[in-house]
């Protein structure tokens, strides 16, 4: 098992490019259920997850081959609609593959994903919106087990914005038989990213990025070309970085319309930003202050840069309280930040964070994707020693070549087999 190492203390310098982002990955994979032929995608990154996603859609019948930089996928020969347990447990985002293969198919066999290091996480509500699209479903040995003749479109409320719900459901919904209204749903950049791709196909979806999306349902789709977005936290985790190392970096290819929430943060917190052509340019002061965030749905501060912020927090002058509002065990990585040496309280959802002014250097592990995250940004700024960062195979699932991109930025990081 490999774990990284740094030895922090160094400002980051450079340019660094943003790879496609694994979340509007995954389900723009997961779509190209919906129809047979070639679909030609840019900008997948190249990721642990998204291996998961193709290894379970070849074992149905999936072909997938590349082209220079493009992903192939077919999904002509889709015969069979099982995500077996072994392969689901490791990724719970296996569930995006339910709808499309209920509208394809009619059929479905999905283990039914397990809870995860950051909470409960239920798939209720994507349960619920099939079966009020007529969709019978049972639980079997752990399996979900589902079945239509032909979905229908049908209204929809969320009791909470779920990202993969949302996404679920539309893909139900775009060959449904008429039309499907989906109120309370997320607008996080990632279902927008969806929409268009679904739009290529010749789906009908109008309101995404809003909290009521409504399609109308068609008869066929065909194979269409997408470009996936950058990943708007791999870029918000090298904005944190660059703020936090009192460094210089061009993040290139980013898109500052999906982190407003973020950029507003780190200039309240005393690091100069600066939109340019091609992304945004990120300097860190010399002495960083203390601000207070709240995770929220998109457009609201993401919970997948919340570890990282904390991380910030801790060698900030003041104190700050983060609020986690979305996941109930999404402070994993506090324990291991102590071992740094930060000082940080929990109380209930609550972090309060009083900034230190430096981390030391010790071996920490990680214990999901973001909190691994947060331990890499705090191994750049300890000092005293080498950071030894464990059980990195949570970074891999989402972040591409991050150890590379902080190396190639001046870092003092590499990896090294446990
Ligand atoms: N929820 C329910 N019932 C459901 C679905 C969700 O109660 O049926 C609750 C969840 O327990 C949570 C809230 O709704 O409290 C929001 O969860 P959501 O469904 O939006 O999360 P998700 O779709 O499972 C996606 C991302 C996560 C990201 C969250 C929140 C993908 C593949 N995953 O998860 O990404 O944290 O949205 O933005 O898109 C990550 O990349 O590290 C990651 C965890």
């Amino acid at each position: 098992m490999d774990k990284i190492m740094i030895e922090g203390g160094r400002p980051l310098q450079g340019r660094v490019r943003i790879s496609g982002a694994k979340n509007a990955a995954l389900p723009i994979i997961a779509a190209c259920i919906l129809c047979g032929g070639e679909h030609r995608l840019q900008g997948v990154p190249r990721l642990k997850d998204i291996r998961t996603i193709q290894e379970i859609m070849s074992g149905m019948g999936s072909t997938f081959g590349t082209d220079g930089a493009e992903l192939i996928v077919d999904t002509t020969g889709l015969r069979a609609s099982e995500a077996p347990y072994e392969l689901v447990r490791t990724m719970r985002a296996s569930i995006l593959l339910l709808g499309p293969l209920l509208a394809r198919l009619g059929r479905a066999k999905i283990s039914l994903p397990g809870g995860c290091a950051i909470g409960a996480r239920p798939v209720n509500l994507h349960l619920k919106a099939l079966a009020a699209m007529g969709a019978e479903l049972h639980l079997d040995h752990g399996y979900i087990h589902a079945r239509v003749q032909r979905l229908r479109g049908a209204p929809i409320f969320f009791d909470t914005p779920t990202v993969t719900g949302t996404e679920n459901i539309m893909m139900a919904a775009v060959l449904a038989q008429g039309r499907t209204v989906l109120k309370n749903a997320a607008r996080e950049p990632e279902i927008g990213d969806l929409a268009s791709m679904l739009r290529s196909m010749g789906a009908q979806i109008e309101g995404d990025g809003s909290d009521t999306i409504v399609i109308e349902g068609v008869p066929e789709l065909s194979p269409a070309d997408h470009r996936v977005i950058p990943d708007r936290i791999e870029a918000g985790t090298f904005m944190i970085a660059a703020a936090m190392t009192g460094g210089d970096v061009h993040i290139e290819g980013m898109r500052p319309d999906h982190l407003s929430a973020v950029i507003q943060k780190l200039r309240s917190v005393g690091a100069e930003l600066e939109t340019e052509s091609d992304g945004m340019h990120v300097r860190g002061p010399a002495s960083l202050q203390a601000a207070d965030i709240r995770t929220m749905p998109f457009p609201g501060f993401p919970t997948d840069l919340q570890a990282q912020f904390m991380a910030l927090m801790t060698v900030a002058r003041g104190s700050s309280i983060i609020k986690e509002t979305i996941f109930e065990n999404r402070f994993i990585h506090v324990s291991e930040l102590k071992r740094m040496g930060a000082d940080i309280e929990i109380n209930g959802n609550q972090a309060l964070v009083r900034g230190r002014d430096t981390l030391l250097a010790a071996p920490v592990m990680a214990t999901d994707l973001r909190a691994s995250a947060s331990l890499i940004l705090a191994g750049l700024v300890a000092h005293g020693g080498t950071t030894e960062v464990r059980r990195i195979y949570h970074l891999d699932r989402g972040y591409e070549a991050l150890e590379t991109k902080f190396h190639s930025l001046g870092a003092r990081i590499w990896r090294e087999k446990a």
